[in-house]
């Protein structure tokens, strides 16, 4: 199919240059676009994505703030997907997870369209027909055609020279990569309340807390849902085996290179729900706090 007429380069430019832009701790700082805070590096992908992305019925788009558990949702959906053709055990030295950090498997939308030059509408024909991407937008950045398409979406969950308290007051006022972190997540929250069968939405606490029952939400989700003679095999409870944080932590190929300018080790830390809070003051806990229950509270989701 033919892509869309192009942008005026111009235009995107000058657009960019327009938008409010702060300092961040990596990179060349954040452009504030339509009220999040888009890293800049990202910012023409990001417009690209936002006009002109055309969703598929066959796409499933994991779509997740950064920091809320991208890596394993990645890996893990990787991995139902391809379950016929790749064999999930930790025992199976072929399977991709092994060769490939999970972010090479399931590529970011907006990474993908940003090394376009500015105002150039790339030909995405060939490569939306892959089944699974993932993205760090909001909601209402991805364009009209996945809102109406059958395409589904998911969301699960080094320092510079900045202190934790500049890091923290700007996280408050939501200046933070694709912040402000509660409007992002409740974009999501809202899209699956109004198209449930569409948007599934999952916190990273409930699969931390039971990963299979979770797991097989996400194959069901997504269209390929688990069978009796799989279960009884073992299947799911293979690929959580494999995709644990202990598991994918030791291996090699998550263990040295990079990727996006972050080491790969980095992706993969410690991975405990709530272990945020033993890094600030308890007057930063209680602030936090206090924000997550003025936001999330009118939603059920502060508990
Ligand atoms: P912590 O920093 O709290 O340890 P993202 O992938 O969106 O960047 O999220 C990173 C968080 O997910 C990190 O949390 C990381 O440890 C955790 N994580 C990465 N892989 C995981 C896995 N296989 N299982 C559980 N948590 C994982």
């Amino acid at each position: 199919s033919q892509p869309p007429n192009n942008d005026n380069q111009q235009e995107i430019e000058e657009l960019i240059s327009s938008l409010p832009k702060e300092k961040w701790w990596r990179g060349s700082g954040l452009t504030l676009y339509q009220n999040f805070w888009v890293p800049s590096d990202f910012i023409r992908g990001v417009i690209t994505l936002r006009r002109h992305f055309i969703g598929r019925d066959s796409n499933i788009l994991l779509a997740s703030k950064p920091k809320t558990g991208t890596t394993w949702l990645k890996a893990l959906a990787f991995s139902v997907l391809h379950r016929a053709q790749f064999r999930p055990s930790v025992a199976n030295a072929n399977h991709p997870l092994c060769s490939s950090n999970p972010h090479d498997l399931v590529p970011f939308l907006e990474i993908m369209l940003n090394g376009q030059p500015a105002g150039h509408v790339p030909d995405m024909s060939g490569f939306t027909d892959l089944q699974l991407f993932a993205t760090h937008v909001p909601y209402h950045f991805l364009p009209e055609s996945i809102h109406q398409s059958q395409s589904r979406a998911n969301l699960e969950g080094g320092a510079g020279d900045w202190s934790m308290e500049e890091f923290f007051e700007n996280f408050c006022k939501g200046l933070d990569f694709y912040g402000p972190f509660w409007d992002h997540l409740l974009s999501y929250w809202k899209a699956s309340c109004e198209r449930p069968e569409r948007v599934l939405f999952l916190k990273y606490e409930d699969l931390k807390e039971d990963t299979a029952r979770n797991l097989k939400r996400i194959a069901e989700f997504m269209g390929v849902p688990f069978s009796k003679e799989e279960e009884l095999d073992g299947v799911v409870d293979q690929i959580v085996e494999m995709c644990s944080l202990s598991n994918l932590k030791e291996l090699d190929v998550n263990k040295t290179g990079d990727i996006f300018g972050y080491e790969n080790k980095t992706f993969f830390r410690k991975g405990e729900v709530g272990d945020w809070a033993n890094y600030l003051s308890p007057s930063m806990v209680e602030r936090l706090e206090n924000i997550m229950k003025e936001k999330f509270s009118p939603f059920g989701l502060y508990f």
